[in-house]
């Protein structure tokens, strides 16, 4: 049997040649919110992966909107023009893989330090910026607090993700991922934990999907409709008395019904209080609890780094997609070496096709060589 995490997989007209998905990681390199010569070496080097698809790290959609000075941002004509370059260099020295893109609002947890210099709120008076949220409710207790978003600030936000939607079609990205994962801004009003309006956009679950569902809605419209559109949820808070699964699984049903395309199963990230079971796979179970009572497609990530253990996972139907960050940037050729040892093939550039050692067969679809 061809093993299945190297089968395509198609979401709307976009077909992926396997399972595989490059899952979105921030590199904290940009400036001002563009992207530099950093990114384009580094998307470059992952759309060598042969991976299914790849997916730019989380993208703001406006300058407060980043987590930290160093976030890629796509929201002015600078941003854009710097993304494009770089994205253009990166696409042709690579096979064509599918590119998403992952539109984020940092929330709360914007102004932060990037993690190499600790990671931690920057004050206003050291360069910072006062964050939003949906309630003066700070990350950490000793935090200075976020500024509670009125309706106004609600509805900006709203069309700032559209307007980045719309530089995004323009660059010709191949898919979108909205955050609503890790305790940023849309996941911020999913849960009780941050979010305690007493306004139409809090306190009950339908209030508390509300602007989540909004942008949702507004991106769908603006992302050309053969393009898939999925959403990163944190599928639980693993804290009493947050987000829960049950939870995850409605706003799932609502986001199919509203156009989504897949639910990349991530979690936590809104709480310190958090106690996540950490191990091999600890978040594939959400993914197929969610695809189980939603037949929606999921991708299942979070320490998914062997090759049968990710075929293991598609095969067995708990999700359709595996997505994967550190492994792959531990080893950037993992899909590769997962062809070589399940025995399927994959495309890489020309000038690596004398690459393979002799144990690795033919798994490198059309290699071949002369010399004299
Ligand atoms: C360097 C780095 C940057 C990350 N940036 C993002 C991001 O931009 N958006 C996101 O949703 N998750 C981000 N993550 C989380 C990963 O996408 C992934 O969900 C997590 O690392 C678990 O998968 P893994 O065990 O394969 O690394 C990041 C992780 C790493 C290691």
């Amino acid at each position: 049997m061809p093993p299945v995490l190297f089968s395509p997989f198609t979401l709307r007209k976009l077909t992926l040649a396997n399972r595989i998905v490059v899952s979105p990681m921030c590199q904290y390199s940009a400036v001002d919110g563009r992207a530099v010569d950093w990114h384009m070496v580094h998307w470059g080097q992952l759309l060598q992966s042969n991976a299914g698809m790849f997916t730019i790290e989380a993208t703001a959609v406006s300058a407060i909107g980043r987590i930290t000075y160093g976030c890629l941002g796509l929201y002015d004509d600078a941003c854009e023009a710097a993304l494009g370059e770089r994205l253009a260099v990166a696409r042709s020295i690579a096979p064509p893989i599918p590119v998403a893109i992952q539109l984020a609002h940092a929330g709360r947890k914007g102004s932060s330090q990037v993690p190499w210099e600790g990671g931690q709120l920057i004050p206003i008076d050291q360069g910072g910026w006062r964050p939003v949220a949906p309630s003066a409710i700070a990350q950490l207790e000793h935090e200075a607090l976020p500024a509670p978003l009125d309706l106004a600030g609600i509805a900006q936000i709203k069309r700032e993700f559209v307007a980045a939607t719309e530089r995004a079609a323009r660059l010709g990205i191949d898919a979108m991922e909205l955050h609503m994962a890790h305790g940023y801004l849309l996941h911020e009003f999913l849960s009780p934990l941050s979010n305690q309006r007493s306004d139409a956009y809090g306190g009950s679950f339908d209030n508390r999907v509300r602007f989540p569902m909004e942008v949702f809605a507004a991106v769908r419209d603006a992302w050309p409709q053969d393009k898939p559109l999925g959403v990163r949820v944190s599928a639980t808070d693993w804290v009493e008395g947050g987000w829960t699964l049950e939870e995850s699984i409605e706003l799932a049903r609502r986001l199919q019904a509203a156009g989504c395309d897949w639910i990349d199963t991530s979690s936590g990230g809104v709480s310190p209080k958090q106690k996540i079971p950490l191990g091999p796979g600890y978040q594939v179970h959400l993914a197929r609890a969610i695809r189980k009572a939603t037949s929606m497609p999921t991708m299942a990530v979070g320490l998914i780094t062997d090759a049968a253990q990710a075929e293991a996972i598609v095969a067995a139907h708990d999700a359709d997609l595996v997505a994967m960050a550190r492994a792959l940037l531990w080893d950037p050729h993992w899909p590769w070496h997962a062809a070589a040892t399940l025995g399927a093939q994959v495309q890489v550039p020309k000038p690596y096709w004398r690459s393979a050692p002799r144990e690795a067969g033919d798994v490198l679809a059309y290699a071949k060589i002369g010399m004299r």
